[in-house]
């Protein structure tokens, strides 16, 4: 059995609850520690953590003899723009505390998710590139991106390991997304399931990247056991699996429930889809550490729907 422990920061979350899981069935139980700074009571394996404490993080990385971390923990795109200053006290102040003691521990390697958000309206909007302009018009997408090149300079600078995708929007049945643009995506299969009707905050032509969460999980664990040396982008990897619009996935929907119907309600979420990629390449992560998505929007959409346990029924 391996010698790491690993720490999970947010680990509560849409991702965290889904990775924890992968990771320990990898790792063990005993040697992945979940962490949020909100209450989890069926993990035995869980500290309370709020990121933005930087000695508690380093408490509990010097009880636990951490040595890697998986840092989730910050708030997504729709929260963030209701609330910019806590979002870059946590987006920010989260990952200065993780990679500062990263250095003070010799933690040996860190993933820290990145965004499609780092990208921007003078971004190439199809098929978007490794390397493009980077312009991004939301705080969310302001904070990754500066996130990226802290990674970039820690990784140059004080020889750190710290590994990252550019997520897409991440779709899932176990816990529900968090405050993001893309959450319709997730949202339209509950309500699918529970009601046969959805209203869209987006408008129904609206493309964008997105990702089935085993996809998700699975390229992530690949790229944390890749060889360090095959590994040639230093802050972020541009991550793809799909693009679709809301009447895309609705169309998908009908075909396993005919009588689903969709309405669309844009609000300010809107603007903030307008600024990113309609779709992703992500042949740079292909050839430096095989990345190959697995599911297309049908596949996922049988999958969630008979996935989908909706309480109190
Ligand atoms: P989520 O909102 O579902 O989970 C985030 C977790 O962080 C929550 O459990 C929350 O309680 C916790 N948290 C919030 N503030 C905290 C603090 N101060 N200290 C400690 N924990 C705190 O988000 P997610 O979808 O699981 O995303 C995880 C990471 O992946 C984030 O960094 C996000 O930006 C990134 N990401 C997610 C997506 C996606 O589509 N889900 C896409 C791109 C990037
Ligand atoms: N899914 C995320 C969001 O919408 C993208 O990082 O915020």
């Amino acid at each position: 059995m391996t010698s790491e422990t690993i720490l999970v920061t947010g680990a509560n979350g849409q991702i965290g609850s889904e990775l924890v899981l992968a990771l320990r069935k990898n790792y063990g139980e005993d040697n992945v520690i979940a962490s949020d700074i909100r209450e989890n009571d069926t993990d035995s394996r869980f500290e309370i953590l709020d990121i933005t404490d930087g000695n508690k993080l380093h408490e509990i990385i010097q009880k636990n003899k951490v040595t890697q971390i998986y840092h989730l923990a910050a708030l997504l795109s729709g929260t963030s723009e209701k609330n910019p200053a806590l979002a870059w006290k946590i987006n920010m102040e989260g990952l200065f505390n993780v990679l500062e003691n990263t250095v003070q521990h010799n933690i040996s390697k860190v993933f820290f998710p990145s965004s499609i958000a780092v990208f921007g309206p003078n971004s190439p909007k199809i098929n978007t590139p490794q390397f493009c302009n980077t312009d991004p018009t939301s705080i969310y997408g302001i904070s990754k991106l500066a996130g990226e090149g802290w990674a970039r300079y820690y990784n140059l600078k004080k020889n750190t390991d710290i590994r990252s995708v550019r997520y897409p929007g991440l779709i899932s049945y176990k816990t529900k997304a968090g405050g993001g643009t893309t959450d319709y995506a997730v949202d339209i299969y509950f309500e699918a399931k529970e009601n046969k009707k959805y209203t869209c905050f987006l408008e129904e032509n609206t493309y964008l990247p997105m990702m089935y969460m085993p996809d998700a999980i699975r390229g992530t664990i690949d790229l944390m056991e890749a060889s360090k040396n095959t590994l040639t982008v230093k802050d972020s990897y541009n991550l793809s699996a799909m693009s679709f619009s809301p009447k895309e996935v609705c169309a998908s929907i009908q075909k396993i429930i005919p009588d689903f119907s969709i309405d669309y309600q844009p609000d300010f979420r809107q603007a903030i889809a307008n600024s990113w990629p309609q779709s992703i390449d992500a042949s740079v992560a292909s050839a430096d550490w095989n990345w190959k998505p697995q599911f297309d929007l049908d596949k996922m959409t049988e999958d969630m729907l008979k996935n989908i346990v909706i309480e109190n029924v």
